[in-house]
C-alpha cells in the first residue's frame, strides 16, 4: 500500500471496520555501545478505530518504544505499521511530521506543561492554525470540558498533579486528534486523581470515538481499558485470564 497523497485528510477520516493500525512483524533495536538491544521483537497487532487498549509490562519491556513507533516519533527498524493506511516505515519525515501533528495526541507521565504559561496558554500553544482568538477560544472550551474551566489562568505549579494531567490532556486535543497515546499517564498521581484522568479518557474514547493507547504498570488503569495488551521482553504475550 502507498501513502496517502492528502496527509490533511487521509482516508476523509472515516472511522469504521478498518484498524487504525495494523503492525505485522515490527522489530526496533537500539544500538547500545556495540551491543544491539531489541526492545520490540516480532510485533503484529491491529487496533481498530475507537478502541481503548492498553500496554501493559514490566519496565523494559518496551512499552514506551511501542508507544514511540505508534505515534510516528520513531520508525521500526523491521516490518510494518499501517497508520490509516499510510506506511510509517517508510513515510517521509514531512509525512510522520503532519500525522504527528494532526492526528495523534500525545499525553506523558511528566505532564510536560511549560511552567511560565498559564493553564490555557499551554494548550493554546499546541495550536497548528496560528494562535490567535481562535485558538485562545478553543483552549478555553477544552480547558472547560475537562473540568478546569476555573482554573484557566493558573500557572501549572498552582494545579495539582491530576489537574496538570487534565491540562495536558486537553493539550493535546487541540488539532482534533484521531489518536490519545498516554505514556504512563497516571504514573505520577495518587489513586483518586488518576481515577480522574481515566474517566477523562474512557469519556474520549466512548463519546468521541478518539482511539486510546495507554502505556501502564498499573492493573487498576489497565483493567479500565476494553482491550488489554501485555508485554515482555518485546513481545506481545497470549491473553491470560484474569
Ligand atoms: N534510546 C534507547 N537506546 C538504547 N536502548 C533503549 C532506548 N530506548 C529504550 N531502550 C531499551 O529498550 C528496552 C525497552 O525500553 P522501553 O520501551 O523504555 O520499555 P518500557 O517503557 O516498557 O519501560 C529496554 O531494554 C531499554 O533499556
Ligand atoms: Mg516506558
Amino acid at each position: 500500500m502507498t501513502a496517502t497523497e492528502d496527509l490533511g485528510h487521509p482516508l476523509g477520516g472515516q472511522q469504521g471496520p478498518e484498524p487504525i493500525y495494523s503492525l505485522s512483524g515490527v522489530d526496533k533495536e537500539y544500538a547500545r555501545g556495540s551491543v544491539t538491544v531489541t526492545a520490540i521483537a516480532a510485533v503484529s497487532l491491529e487496533i481498530g478505530a475507537g478502541e481503548m487498549v492498553s500496554l501493559e509490562g514490566p519496565s523494559g519491556s518496551g512499552k514506551s518504544t511501542l508507544l514511540l513507533l505508534l505515534g510516528a516519533l520513531d520508525r521500526p527498524t523491521r516490518g510494518s505499521i499501517l497508520y490509516n493506511g499510510v506506511e510509517l516505515a517508510s513515510a517521509s519525515e514531512r509525512e510522520l511530521t503532519q500525522i504527528r501533528r494532526n492526528e495523534i495526541g500525545f499525553v506523558f507521565q511528566q505532564f510536560n506543561l511549560i511552567p511560565t504559561l498559564s493553564a490555557a496558554e499551554n494548550v493554546e500553544i499546541a495550536a497548528q492554525a496560528r494562535p490567535g482568538t481562535e485558538a485562545s477560544t478553543r483552549a478555553r472550551e477544552l480547558l472547560e470540558m475537562v473540568g478546569l474551566g476555573s482554573r484557566s489562568d493558573h500557572l501549572p505549579s498552582r494545579l495539582s498533579g491530576g489537574e496538570q494531567q487534565r491540562v495536558a490532556i486537553a493539550r493535546a486535543l487541540m488539532n482534533g486528534p484521531k489518536v490519545i497515546i498516554a505514556d504512563e499517564p497516571t504514573g505520577n498521581l495518587d489513586s483518586a486523581s488518576a481515577a480522574t484522568v481515566m474517566d477523562l479518557l474512557s469519556k474520549l474514547n466512548s463519546e468521541s470515538g478518539v482511539t486510546v493507547i495507554i502505556a501502564t504498570h498499573d492493573r487498576d488503569v489497565a483493567g479500565r481499558c476494553p482491550r488489554r495488551i501485555r508485554l515482555r521482553d518485546g513481545k506481545i504475550q497470549p491473553d491470560a485470564d484474569e
